[in-house]
C-alpha cells in the first residue's frame, strides 16, 4: 500500500470516512486513526499495530457535545473534568452506549473519550464528521511517535495517509481516568498532572496494584514504550560506568566525571524531560545505542508520567534479559 502524506485535514479526513485509515497529529503524541463506529476499519488497527485485541482504544471527538451519544449516565465528576480540561490531553472512561461496536472498547461496558485541542486536529475530526478510535500510531510496545516521521518509521506502507502536522506539544501520553465507577481512578498518568486534577475533583486517586488487575484497566498489563536498546533507571548520572561503548542518557543533572562516549539529553523541566523522553528512545535506536540511562525523577506532577513510562521501559528490557 502506498501512504499518502499530505498536510490538508479535509483530504485526510476523506480516507477515514471511505473506511481508512489515517495517522494524525494530536498535542500529546500521533494517533493512527478510523472510524470509531465501523468495526471492520478499528479491526485493522490491531492488526496493522499489533495490537493486543483486550486493549480497548480511545474515541476521539472534534467536540464535547459528541460524548453524549457515545455514552450513558454521565456521573457529576466527569461533567466538571469535561468543563475543565475539554479539549486538552485527558481522557475519560465512561459506561458506552450500545452503537459503539465491540472491537473498539475490547468488549468492555466502558468507552474511552477523548477532545484533543490543536486546531488542526480538531478540524481532521470535524472533518470526519464522526468519531476517529485512535491508539498511539506506533508499533505495538515500541515507543509513541510525537513527529510524522517517526509515525513513517512505524507505519510507512501499511496505513491510508499521514496528516503531517507540527512536532507534538507535551510528547507524551494523555492522562486517562476512569469515571464509571464510584470513585474516579487515574489508570494511566500523564499531560495532566494528577494535582491539578485534584483541584477540579479532589477524590481523584491513582489506581493501585488491586485496580490493576481489574478488567476496566486492560492496556496496564502489556509491555510499552520500550526503545530497542536496554533502559536502566539510575539516581544520578554519575552512577554510569565509566567505560564501554557508547550509551544514552536523559535526565535532569550533567554528568560530571564521565568519560565514555554519551549521546546525552540533559532536560531544563519535568515537561521538557517529557516531551523529550520517547523521542529520546527512538534517537538512541537510531545509532544503535544499547543501553540508556534514565535519571528517576520525584513522582510530582509530570513526574508521576514520566515515572510510569520510564518504568514500563525498564521492565520490558527486564522481560527481554536471558
Ligand atoms: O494521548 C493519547 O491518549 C494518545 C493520542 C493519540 O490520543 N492515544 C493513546 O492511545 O495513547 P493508546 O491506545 O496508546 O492508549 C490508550 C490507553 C490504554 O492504556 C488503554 O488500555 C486505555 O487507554 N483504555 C482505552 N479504553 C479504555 C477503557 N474502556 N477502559 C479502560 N482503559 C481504556
Ligand atoms: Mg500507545
Amino acid at each position: 500500500m502506498h501512504t499518502i502524506r499530505t498536510t490538508s485535514p479535509v483530504e485526510a479526513a476523506r480516507f477515514i470516512r471511505n473506511g481508512g485509515l489515517v495517522a494524525f497529529p494530536t498535542e500529546t503524541v500521533y494517533g493512527i486513526g478510523a472510524n470509531a463506529l465501523e468495526a471492520a476499519a478499528v479491526a485493522r488497527i490491531f492488526e496493522i499495530k499489533r495490537r493486543p485485541r483486550d486493549n480497548p482504544l480511545i474515541v476521539h471527538v472534534a467536540n464535547p457535545d459528541q460524548i453524549g451519544a457515545l455514552t450513558i449516565d454521565l456521573s457529576e465528576e466527569a461533567k466538571h473534568l469535561i468543563s475543565a480540561f475539554f479539549p486538552g490531553p485527558l481522557t475519560l472512561v465512561l459506561r458506552k452506549d450500545r452503537h459503539v461496536p465491540d472491537v473498539t472498547t475490547s468488549g468492555l461496558a466502558t468507552v474511552a473519550v477523548r477532545c484533543p485541542d490543536p486546531p488542526l486536529t480538531r478540524e481532521f475530526l470535524a472533518a470526519c464528521a464522526t468519531p476517529v478510535a485512535a491508539p498511539s500510531a506506533n508499533i505495538s510496545g515500541r515507543p509513541s511517535p510525537t513527529s510524522w516521521q517517526a509515525v513513517l518509521d512505524d507505519l510507512d506502507g501499511s496505513i491510508d495517509c499521514i496528516l503531517e502536522g507540527p512536532r507534538a506539544r507535551h510528547g507524551l501520553e494523555s492522562t486517562v481516568v476512569d469515571c464509571s465507577g464510584a470513585l474516579p481512578l487515574v489508570l494511566r498518568p500523564g499531560a495532566i498532572s494528577l494535582e491539578s486534577l485534584q483541584e477540579i475533583v479532589p477524590e481523584i486517586r491513582l489506581s493501585d496494584e488491586r485496580d490493576v488487575d481489574a478488567p476496566r484497566s486492560p492496556g496496564m498489563r502489556h509491555k510499552h514504550y520500550a526503545p530497542d536498546g536496554f533502559v536502566v533507571i539510575i539516581d544520578d548520572p554519575n552512577e554510569i560506568p565509566p567505560e564501554g561503548g557508547p550509551v544514552g542518557y536523559i535526565g535532569m543533572d550533567l554528568p560530571s566525571k564521565t568519560p565514555r562516549l554519551i549521546h546525552a539529553l540533559v532536560a531544563g523541566s519535568y515537561a521538557e524531560y517529557a516531551y523529550s523522553l520517547f523521542d529520546f528512545f527512538r534517537a538512541c535506536d537510531a545509532r544503535g545505542i544499547s543501553t540508556i540511562y534514565a535519571q528517576r525523577v520525584t513522582r510530582e506532577g509530570l513526574g508521576l508520567a514520566i515515572m510510569d513510562r520510564i518504568e514500563r521501559a525498564a521492565g520490558a528490557s527486564d522481560v527481554r534479559r536471558p
